[in-house]
């Protein structure tokens, strides 16, 4: 029960970013509470935020080998555009839940489309920073790849 949330680029921006598209809570506040629904059912969570698409990867490869069963990931812009990010999901043998504060699918066509969506197991997008809650949410209530 060892879970990595991966947060992409401009994601550190959180509460100052847009916030009629993203919100008013800060990257803080949403790692915070996974911290806590984490701690409260004896999970472990660790929350990391990159602007840049190879530490991402890292990030992920790392994930491989270190005994986590399931990522959360919010690819941000990475979404539309990283065949890379993709690549090293698909080398990732546990779960994989792609998370957007905002509805995508209402914005701008170039949004529409997500190369981590041909990996995900689960994907949520348009409840805010409640996403990644319901993400975790599944996990604890032990979601599973189909
Ligand atoms: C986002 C949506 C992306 O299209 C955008 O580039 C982001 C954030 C979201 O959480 O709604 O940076 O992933």
């Amino acid at each position: 029960n060892k879970v990595l949330v991966l947060h992409g680029p401009n994601l550190n921006l959180l509460g100052t970013r847009q916030p009629e598209i993203y919100g008013s809570e800060t990257l803080n506040d949403i790692n915070n509470a996974l911290y806590e629904k984490a701690a409260m059912n004896g999970w472990d969570v660790t929350c990391r935020q990159s602007n840049h698409e190879g530490e991402l990867i890292d990030a992920i490869h790392a994930a491989r080998v270190d005994g986590t069963a399931a990522i959360i990931i919010n690819p941000a812009a990475y979404t539309h555009t990283s065949v890379a990010i993709l690549d090293a999901l698909n080398a990732f043998d546990g779960m994989v839940i792609e998370v957007h504060l905002s509805n995508v699918h209402k914005r701008e066509s170039f949004r529409h489309h997500s190369y981590v969506s041909l990996r995900a197991d689960g994907v949520i997008a348009g409840l805010g920073s409640q996403g990644y809650q319901a993400a975790l949410d599944a996990l604890i209530r032990g979601a599973r790849q189909p």
